[in-house]
This record gives C-alpha cells, sequence and structure tokens, in this order.
C-alpha cells in the first residue's frame, strides 16, 4: 500500500514537471503555446515597424552619400533590404509590391554605392525614392509621400 501510494505520487510529480518544460511561462509571456505565439507574433509588429527602420535608414543612407562614406551607405543599404523582407515576411500580402524595390531598386543602389561618385549616388538615390513610392501608391498609402531628408538626425557623420 504504502508503495504504491510512493508510486503514484512519483509519477504525478514526473508528469507535473514534463508538463511545465512543455508549456514554459515567460515573465508576460504567458498561455497556451498557441496564446504565446501569438503574443510574439503581435510583439514583433506588422509593417508599420519595418516602415519605420526603414525611414530611419533611408535618411542615414542618403547622408552617408553626401558625406562619400561609401562602407556606411552599404552598410545602410543591406540593413533596408533586411528589414523590407523580414517585414514581408510577417505581412506577405505586400510581397508582390516590393517586387521591383528588392530585385531591380536596391541592387541598381549597390551599383551605385561602389562607384563611390556623390552625383551618381544622388542620382540613383532619386529612383530609390521614386521607388518607395510607388510601393506606397501600390499599397494604398500614397499620402506617405516620401523626399529626401532635409536635415540629418543621427550622430553619425564625417
Ligand atoms: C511593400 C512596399 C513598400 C516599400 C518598398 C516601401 N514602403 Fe514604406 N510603407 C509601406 C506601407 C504598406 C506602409 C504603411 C504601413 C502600415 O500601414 O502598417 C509604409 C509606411 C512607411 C512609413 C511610415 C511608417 C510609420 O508607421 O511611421 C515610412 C517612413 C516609410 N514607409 C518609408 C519608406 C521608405 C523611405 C521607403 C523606400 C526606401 C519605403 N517606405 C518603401 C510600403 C512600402
Amino acid at each position: 500500500m504504502k508503495w504504491s501510494v510512493l508510486i503514484i505520487a512519483s509519477l504525478l510529480l514526473w508528469s507535473c514537471g514534463n508538463n511545465q518544460e512543455q508549456n514554459a511561462q515567460g515573465e508576460w509571456i504567458k498561455g497556451t503555446e498557441q496564446e504565446k505565439l501569438e503574443t510574439i507574433e503581435k510583439q514583433f509588429r506588422g509593417f508599420d515597424m519595418a516602415m519605420v527602420e526603414t525611414g530611419y535608414r533611408y535618411q542615414e543612407l542618403y547622408w552617408a552619400g553626401q558625406d562619400e562614406n561609401w562602407e556606411y551607405a552599404n552598410y545602410q543599404l543591406k540593413k533596408i533590404r533586411k528589414a523590407v523582407e523580414q517585414g514581408l515576411e510577417r505581412r506577405p500580402k505586400r510581397a508582390k509590391s516590393a517586387e521591383h524595390f528588392l530585385t531591380v531598386t536596391l541592387p541598381e543602389m549597390g551599383k551605385a554605392i561602389e562607384k563611390r561618385d556623390t552625383v551618381i549616388f544622388n542620382e540613383n538615390f532619386q529612383i530609390l525614392t521614386n521607388s518607395c513610392i510607388s510601393c506606397h501608391a501600390m499599397e494604398k498609402v500614397p499620402h506617405f509621400t516620401v523626399k529626401e531628408p532635409l536635415y540629418r538626425q543621427s550622430p553619425i557623420r564625417k
């Protein structure tokens, strides 16, 4: 009798421990597996945060070109791609509108940066800007008009 109680108790304990591992709870990410995934996905946000990042990096790219800081320009270009691609992973319905931007505009901008010439850079920056505008039109936010920046925001300068 004693033994059977012990065995049942330890089995119960074991299964509890096991369950806890399968359904770990965070400080604030809690609930079932499904609920936790939903919380995490919500926190990653949709396309808006990808665009806030893109907007910032677009400005940094511009000033990098004016400074002839080509390494920094290249860095910002890569991060724009990453921000947009990850945004599209979260919002795949927007992918079609971004196709030209990703497959033509960004590679062309990369080639312009390689030339290390601000005149060529500025020409391509205008093409890049038009590509932002055209996706905004396709995605029905044409009132989000993009224009080259007027002032620096970041402390990175030459
Ligand atoms: C998929 C095509 C697409 C491309 C390419 C794109 N955008 Fe956007 N952008 C959007 C959409 C859609 C929104 C509105 C986001 C929303 O409603 O969640 C937006 C919003 C924005 C916002 C406002 C973000 C905010 O919430 O404050 C900025 C800034 C922005 N875009 C800048 C740019 C710049 C600069 C470029 C080019 C370097 C660019 N975008 C390229 C689709 C695009």
